[in-house]
């Protein structure tokens, strides 16, 4: 390598450091307000198509959404034929180890096609690209990849593949460090529900969560920001929005001199003309009144709330470093049901955290019966490098781990049926996402409170909100039909 060459490629070796991704400082957040596409790589991509594969929760298929919407500026076309494309890109997810492993996997199949292939760009991306380990680990053992960017460079996009598509060496690119916010960045949104960023990061470094690492520090969109992009996808006639954020309840906390919350902010969202609006994720401690009192005046506020619990044992929260106790937990609920009578609510539960006894996970099973859970996620704990629970003795056998999560599942199928019944022959405002992909004949949709629905119905439907007469139950789905009188009307759209 000739000496600039060297420079060249130190500028785009960047790998990350958990240990600084770690550190919170007071380092002040800027927003730029910029389009991402420099002026002579706007039709960089014109020719070629992309494929995309996103792996994890709604922030980075939200992610995946800017990536596609940055390609797209650039000229790139959507593809499914992977043996086609100039440019698959993994977006991945770190929270569990198979998350991880899918990802390997999924690697080790692309390594036939890029040989096959040379001229194919292949990069890794997303919270993955944020590990110490997973970078040198491609490095070393994935040579073939042609890209590695970070969750905090998304923006940087266009310059990456710039360098990546003319470069012979592996472009990596992963700062430990947040950013700044980046407003206005492309996005390329379909079908009639869209994810709207409040905030970035989280803080709460729950012991056994490697987010806060491959995410940054809490940080806040301004709130005129996001209800300018609400209000511009209003216009442009999607029927939902859901706010996104690890910790949406921490909204605001990073402002100064500027008290606004997240129950403002969701005051100011009540008042734009969008049927549905829904968010996540709560975290149970800052969960206040106010949001409450917000929440209960409803309008576009849908009834659901998914509140992870995590453990039902207030020994096992507070290993978890999570900062609320079960009886905390179990109050807040009371006030929510109180205020919210017909209120859904769903959780994230984890099984055989480090030292967790039959007693402590009989507490979870306790704890649900109390809430009777609509519905919820349910984990076998995984350790993540670096975080403080994987220091923890790991003392419950994979056997045990199991036979937990299967006995909570049971609880978790008893209460969602139990929750379904509750809508048996009721009227219910339902919104049309397409036919259904198990049954061609059935439309399929989702009330307010996000339950699966399925009845018989024109495809034209799609996008609508229609009135739905519940006449079967189902553990995980209801049936119905189309109130009649309104069926015409629609029918004539
Ligand atoms: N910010 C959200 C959760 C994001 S991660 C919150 O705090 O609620 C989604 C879920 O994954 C978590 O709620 C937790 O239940 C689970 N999870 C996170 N880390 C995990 C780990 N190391 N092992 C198993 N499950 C984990
Ligand atoms: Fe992870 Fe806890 Fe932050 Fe959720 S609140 S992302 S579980 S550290
Ligand atoms: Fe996974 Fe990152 Fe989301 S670790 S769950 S994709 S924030």
């Amino acid at each position: 390598m000739t000496k600039k060459q060297e420079k060249d490629y130190a500028q785009y070796f960047q790998a990350p450091s958990l240990k600084e991704a770690k550190s919170r400082g007071k380092e002040e957040i800027h927003v730029l307000y910029d389009s991402g596409i420099p002026d002579d790589m706007k039709r960089f991509g014109e020719g070629k198509t992309y494929l995309l594969q996103t792996y994890g929760c709604q922030m980075n298929e939200h992610d995946s959404e800017t990536i596609a919407g940055l390609l797209e500026a650039m000229g790139y076309e959507a593809t499914d034929d992977r043996r086609s494309a100039d440019v698959i890109l993994l977006n991945t997810c770190a929270i569990r180890e198979n998350a991880e492993d899918k990802v390997f996997g999924e690697l080790g199949h692309l390594k036939t096609l890029k040989r096959e292939h040379p001229n194919l760009v292949l990069g890794v991306c997303g919270c993955m690209s944020q590990e110490e380990s997973v970078v040198n680990k491609i490095t070393k053992k994935y040579g073939f990849v042609d890209l590695i960017f970070g969750t905090h460079n998304i923006h940087r996009l266009p310059h990456l593949l710039k360098d990546a598509t003319f470069s012979k060496e592996m472009v990596v690119e992963v700062w430990s460090k947040e950013g700044d916010i980046v407003e206005n960045l492309p996005k390329k949104r379909e079908g009639m529900r869209a994810w709207v960023n409040i905030m970035y990061g989280c803080d709460k470094f729950c012991t056994y969560c490697i987010v806060p690492y491959t995410r940054g520090k809490e940080r806040s969109r301004l709130p005129e920001d996001v209800i300018a992009e609400i209000r511009d996808i209003a216009r442009q006639g999607f029927t939902e929005i859901t706010l996104l954020g690890q910790n949406v309840n921490a909204y605001g906390k990073d402002f100064e001199g500027r008290e606004y919350t997240f129950a403002d902010l969701l005051a100011d969202v009540q008042k734009i003309d969008i049927p549905r609006v829904r968010f996540t994720t709560s975290h149970p401690r800052d969960f206040d009144d106010h949001l409450i009192a917000v929440l209960a005046e409803r309008g576009n506020m849908v009834e659901h709330i998914h509140l992870p619990v995590q453990s039902g044992s207030s020994e096992i929260l507070k290993q978890m470093g999570r900062k609320y106790s079960r009886e905390h937990y179990l109050q807040l609920v009371r006030k929510i049901k109180t205020a919210i009578p017909d209120v859904v609510l769903t959780t994230d539960i984890i099984v055989g955290f480090p030292g967790e006894t039959e007693e402590q996970f009989a507490e979870t099973l306790s704890l649900y019966d109390e809430v009777e859970f609509a519905s919820a996620f349910t984990f076998i704990y995984s350790p993540r490098e670096g975080t403080p629970a994987a220091g923890m003795q790991d003392d419950v056998p994979v056997e045990v781990k199991k036979e937990r999560l299967n006995r909570l599942n049971e609880f978790v199928s008893k209460y969602s049926l139990k929750d379904n019944q509750r809508y048996a022959d009721q009227i219910i405002e339902v919104l049309v996402e397409g036919v259904s992909k198990t049954n061609e004949q059935m439309l399929s949709g989702r009330s307010r409170t996000n339950k699966l629905i399925h009845f018989a119905g024109n495809a034209s439907l799609t996008g609508k909100l229609v009135q739905v007469k519940v006449t079967g139950v189902q553990t995980f789905l209801l049936k119905g039909e189309l109130v009649a009188s309104d069926h015409h009307n629609y029918q004539e759209v």
